[in-house]
């Protein structure tokens, strides 16, 4: 099959939600005056086409909303909660099964229950979420990034761009001290690489680099699926294997998982941590009634715990996933025909545009990334977002903007949401603004919170001299 032909939807639409459609006065009007400038703070209800994010925003089917209707409320040990338990066990081939909130909830109770007894804690990964890595630092620690060369080059076309270097691995294990190293984290597919996945080789490999040292591996299994169904058409000998089967073979390897339900989970709330280990099940068991709920709930309604049952399973489903995977690699490369920088090759759930490519002619310092996504905004009401400097912060220390290595915007798909047309549309948007990127303004900042800036920073547009 070629890059652009993918199989059709392999549902059909029950429900249908209206779309705001608007003018680009209006747009313009509701970036600056309400929002700031900050895609954030625009009202949803002026939104066209909505790829902020893939967390939380899939459509649910028809028998995830019959679940939700037989969800049981009870307390403790709901019947919902039988099923899911009995759902998890089976998938993960784990013995231990413990819902929390959503995904960061789950990093919550993992990383202070693993951290707390060290006093300096390093965890290596294959670059960790944000959530994750401010879940090392409140626990004390410091995360450490080992994935490989391949993944810092946007036109390699590796087939697993999310793998960690075992190599490099060792080498951090060595220089922080085994006993330092409370655990390693792979992400699968690794988001902060652009969607990446991750081969079964390297989980194999770094499965055993930690049992070498007597260092638990957990997943961040937020898309598991999808990392599943890289293995399954890019990994020799995985070809002919069913999802459910590869998924379990990953887990074989680990020792457990925090996963946010968003997104593979096919819910729109929800996180579960998943281990091997009853005394460590024990212990977060405990976290997870302080902080989540009783260890059967767990933060969740027993209809989202239901929902979450059911989708766990569709999720796996090879025709939904060869659907999805091809949705996001057609929108990938629609853009890249018509000349705009895509990180190639694309991922699971998102594409990124390489926008230090794009607008190299931009100084960093007015923020091309906004610049961009903000154009974007207003050409088509297309809600994307930089994942680059403003996301990056401040280094605490000398008070400088931090620089990570590209400056992407992203485009997260929604599970199940929009269509081929819908699709077309976000390309014929994207390709206009990349085709005025010459035109664009600089972006300053006009208010910047202490943390966490993209989320509430204000900017304003300015006039700028570019470089050369
Ligand atoms: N881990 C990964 C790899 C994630 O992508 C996310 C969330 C989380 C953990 C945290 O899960 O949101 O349920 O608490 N990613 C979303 C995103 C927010 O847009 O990429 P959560």
């Amino acid at each position: 099959m070629s890059e652009i032909s993918y199989p059709f939807e392999p549902f059909k639409i029950k429900t249908v939600e209206s779309i705001p459609v608007t003018t680009r006065k209006e747009r313009e009007k509701i970036l600056w005056d309400v929002a700031k400038g900050n895609i954030f703070n625009v009202p949803a209800r002026a939104i066209t086409i909505d790829l902020l994010t893939d967390s939380g925003t899939g459509a649910m089917s028809d028998m995830q909303w019959a679940a939700i209707m037989s969800g049981d409320e009870s307390y403790a040990s709901s019947k919902s909660w039988e099923v899911l338990e009995a759902t998890a066990r089976e998938i993960f081939g784990m013995p231990f099964i413990l819902p929390a909130h959503q995904g960061r909830g789950a990093e919550h109770l993992v990383l202070t229950v693993l951290l707390e007894s060290i006093t300096r804690p390093v965890v290596p990964g294959n670059g960790h979420f944000d959530t994750t890595s401010g879940h090392i630092q409140w626990a004390g620690g410091v995360g450490v990034d080992c994935i490989c060369d391949e993944a810092r080059d946007p036109h390699n076309d590796s087939p697993f761009k999310g793998d960690l270097d075992p190599g490099k691995l060792r080498a951090e294990i060595k220089k922080a001290g085994v006993g330092n190293v409370p655990l390693v984290i792979l992400t699968i597919t690794a988001n902060t690489a652009a969607g990446q996945p991750v081969s079964m080789k390297c989980i194999r490999d770094v499965s055993a680099v930690c049992k070498e040292y007597g260092i638990p591996l957990f997943f961040d299994a937020a898309r598991f699926s999808e990392n599943a169904y890289f293995i399954k058409t890019r990994e020799k000998g995985y070809g002919n294997k069913p999802i459910p089967e590869i998924v379990k073979e990953m887990f074989s390897y680990v020792d457990g998982a925090s996963m946010s339900s968003k997104k593979d989970g096919l819910v729109n709330i929800g996180g579960l941590v998943v281990c091997r280990d009853r005394e460590l099940y024990r212990k977060l068991a405990n976290m997870a009634t302080l902080f989540e709920g009783f260890p059967t709930y767990g933060g969740q309604a027993g209809r989202d715990i239901a929902a979450l049952a059911v989708g766990l399973r569709e999720g796996m489903d090879e025709h939904y996933l060869a659907w999805r995977i091809g949705q996001t690699r057609y929108l990938g490369a629609k853009l890249r025909e018509n000349g705009v920088p895509v990180f190639w090759p694309t991922g699971g759930h998102a594409v990124y545009l390489n926008i230090s490519e794009a607008m190299e002619d931009m100084p960093l310092a007015a923020y091309p990334g906004i610049a961009f996504q903000n154009a974007v905004y207003v050409e088509g009401g297309v809600r994307v977002c930089e994942i680059g400097t403003i996301l990056a912060g401040r280094d605490p220390d000398t008070g400088e903007d931090r620089h990570p290595r590209f400056e992407l915007v992203r485009l997260a798909i929604p599970r199940r949401v929009y269509t081929q047309t819908q699709m077309d549309y976000v390309v014929g948007t994207i390709t206009k603004v990349y085709e005025g990127r010459e035109n664009l303004k600089g972006i300053r900042l006009i208010y910047e919170p202490p943390v966490l800036r993209h989320f509430t920073a204000e900017y304003a547009e300015m006039e700028l001299a570019r470089k050369g």
